[in-house]
């Protein structure tokens, strides 16, 4: 029952309008009986410096940012999180007693993605396809986890770009990859895990894949981060393949878990969150 007391959350971004935020989040505060209500604002590049005031003004206690302001958002906040200072980039802001910090879970939402399915990260091998703003949040978490990294990408200058910041950050090697078939086959067979931090494969190019069913093997774990469809193509091939699956839907839902902890200090109810999720893509 929405009353005076209720505490607003909110997504700003342009676009805003397809977001699932609202809907995961909302079944999660119904689920822990919370009075928070979670809204979203279509906020435009020129009016971020606005709408980020607003948070203090409205006293709105946390706020998703997605595209196109996860870089921009920077320049207004108070204070940043580790994490998102070496990354650079903040999907989560907390409001604490009108001190904005930023935050940034897209990386260890898909970590924890991986490990619905990996015991162990640390030594695994991994490709990530994509040096686009999510992988560059995914490549940094893998490369903090201890894992193996190997980045491939179709403007290669992104992809050395982003192996030459995480090598200087982390201090740990990263391998650039061509986005080549015979190149990409090479280093699947001897891969751990594959994750696809591209577009490719999303609605409406839902048949589109940069990896075929002959480039994997059964021992490899394929992880999309592209939830519309949720069965991507690049997943039904990882099936064709005997090799195990994560869709791009475990993703959402963590990072949005890792965001609802950062605000209410509860565990997040992710089964709940899962669903919701899922039922409002399928309604379209
Ligand atoms: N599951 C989740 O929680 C979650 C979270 C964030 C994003 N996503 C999804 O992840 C995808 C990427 O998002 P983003 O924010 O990282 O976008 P972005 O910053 O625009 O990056 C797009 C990436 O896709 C690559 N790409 C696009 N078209 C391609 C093609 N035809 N062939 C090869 N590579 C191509 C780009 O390569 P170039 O550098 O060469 O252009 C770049 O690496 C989107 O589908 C988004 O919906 C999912």
């Amino acid at each position: 029952m929405i009353s005076g007391k209720t505490k607003i959350f909110a997504i700003m971004g342009d676009p805003v309008e397809h977001s699932l935020s609202p809907t995961m989040h909302n079944a999660a505060f119904r689920e822990l009986g919370l009075n928070y209500l979670y809204v979203a604002f279509r906020v435009s590049s020129s009016s971020l410096r606005n709408g980020v005031e607003s948070i203090r003004a409205l006293n709105i206690k946390g706020v998703n940012i997605t595209i196109p302001h996860k870089i921009a958002v920077l320049n207004y906040l108070d204070e940043l999180d580790e994490f998102a200072k070496m990354i650079g980039a903040v999907n989560t802001i907390k409001n604490e007693c009108g001190r904005l910090r930023g935050f940034n879970t897209d990386g260890k939402g898909a970590i924890r993605a991986l490990k619905e399915k990996v015991k162990d990260i640390r030594d695994a091998s991994v490709l990530l396809l994509g040096a686009g703003g999510a992988a560059r949040s995914i490549a940094f978490s893998l490369a903090k986890s201890g894992a193996e990294l190997s980045i491939s990408n179709r403007t290669f200058s992104k992809a050395e770009d982003l192996a030459d910041s995480i090598e200087r950050k982390i201090k740990t090697k990263v391998k650039r990859i061509p986005l080549k078939q015979e190149k990409l086959k090479k280093v699947i067979a001897e891969a751990d895990i594959l994750i696809n931090a591209t577009s490719v494969g999303m609605y409406p190019k839902e048949n589109e894949t940069l990896v075929t069913s002959d480039m994997m093997h059964s021992d490899l774990v394929v992880k999309d981060i592209v939830y519309k469809p949720v069965k991507t193509r690049l997943l039904r091939e990882a099936e064709k393949a005997k090799a195990d699956t994560i869709d791009g839907l475990s993703m959402l839902v963590h990072q949005g878990a890792e965001s609802f902890e950062i605000w209410t200090g509860q565990s997040a109810p992710i089964d709940v969150m899962r669903r919701a999720t899922k039922e409002a893509l399928e309604s379209g």
